[in-house]
């Protein structure tokens, strides 16, 4: 049988992205255009900045998604979209040009959850078969999924504040670091020591659930307490502090993924998202598996932040599945992915969580 063609369009976040994916697990082309520099004036996303970057760019994505790949529309056989959790705005205009594509060529839409597309990718990267647990730590996301089926996920637990992404951003604004954040403080980490003793927040709680924004505000503290104490905050104990900070994230990741590898009985772990690029995190994961004889995976970084390649994927995951729903071609800012479990309460910068 020839493999399917899907154009996948993702448009939930701070992130225009349009890609071509096979169903043979052959990325054609994935496009992302990110919109960083336009939101960086107000620390934060703005959702009506965002809406309106998608609406003015999908477009571009996505016919140079199609040029780059060398298919034109009458290649493919289905469009992927995100149509949720995410900023209302983006997941409209996305929603809105797929159907528009659609309408103009017949193709079928098959509607995406972003966390799916997030959750599936080992899949494609690594041809991981289900079970396996996925953590899923992003600006916008933290969260444990046990992945057994395309549209079998169970949320074993999460964050029930701020995404650990989220609070490296926050830590960076209190210590006048740029934006995003992970970065900078994880370089400042790299020539600090973890002396200040932060709080291992939930950590003393049974089960998986997380929390990060007492551990920022302890962060905050710290730092007017050693400003008033040296009028001002010296370089080495700013190194310290994210050294302090990125050692607490790491030991609250490690052992709420211990809880859960064990919870859940999974011998595969993979991570997802831009926390994942974290070195220390990465290292204190690795570990748990380690001392578990579970294996550990993280798809390339560009295809674990916010991309379409995993959409075009989640859909044609779904449509072999024949789980294609069209209820989920309605736009849905919040949308979680195990319906079974207690909804959270937190809602980030980056929208809504699920
Ligand atoms: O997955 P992503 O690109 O977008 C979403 O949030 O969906 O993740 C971005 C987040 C930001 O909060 C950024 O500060 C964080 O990932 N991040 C990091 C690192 N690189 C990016 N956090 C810690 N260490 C890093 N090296
Ligand atoms: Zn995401």
């Amino acid at each position: 049988m020839a493999p399917l063609t899907f154009l996948g369009i993702e448009s939930s976040c701070d992130d225009s992205a349009a890609a071509v994916v096979r169903s043979d697990g052959t990325i054609l082309a994935s496009v992302v255009e990110g919109q960083a520099a336009l939101h960086a004036p107000f620390g934060g996303v703005v959702p009506e900045i965002a809406a309106r970057a998608h609406a003015e760019k999908l477009d571009g994505c996505v016919s140079r998604a199609l040029a780059e790949a060398g298919v034109s529309l009458g290649d493919l056989d289905a469009v992927a979209v995100t149509s949720g959790p995410g900023l209302i705005g983006g997941v409209l205009s996305g929603v809105m040009l797929a159907r528009g594509i659609a309408a103009a060529t017949g193709l079928p839409l098959v509607g995406v959850n972003h966390l799916a597309g997030h959750a599936l990718t080992p899949r494609l990267t690594d041809g991981l078969d289900f079970p396996y647990l996925m953590l899923l730590v992003s600006g916008g996301h933290c969260q444990f999924l046990l992945v057994s089926g395309p549209g079998s996920f169970r949320r074993l637990g999460g964050t029930i504040d701020d995404a650990p992404g989220e609070a490296f951003d926050k830590v960076a604004k209190l210590l006048a670091l740029p934006q995003p954040g992970g970065p900078p403080v994880e370089a400042e980490a790299a020539t600090g020591v973890a002396r200040f003793p932060l709080p291992r927040p939930l950590l003393d709680r049974p089960g998986c659930d997380m929390s990060f924004s007492g551990l920022k505000t302890a962060v905050l503290r710290t730092r007017d307490a050693l400003v008033a104490e040296h009028g001002g905050l010296r370089r080495q104990d700013r190194a310290d502090l994210c050294a302090s900070f990125q050692a607490a994230v790491a030991a609250v990741l490690a052992e709420k993924t211990r809880r859960a590898l064990a919870e859940s009985g999974a011998l595969v772990l993979a991570v997802a998202g831009g926390v994942a690029a974290n070195g220390a995190i990465r290292a204190a994961l690795q570990g748990v598996c380690d001392a578990l004889g579970v294996r550990f995976t993280a798809p390339p970084l560009r295809l674990c932040t916010d991309n379409a390649a995993m959409i075009a994927w989640a859909g044609i995951e779904s449509w072999q599945a024949g789980l294609v729903d069209p209820a989920n071609l309605v736009a849905r800012p919040r949308w979680p992915l195990d319906a079974s479990a207690a909804p959270m309460i937190g809602s980030g910068k980056k929208g809504a969580k699920a």
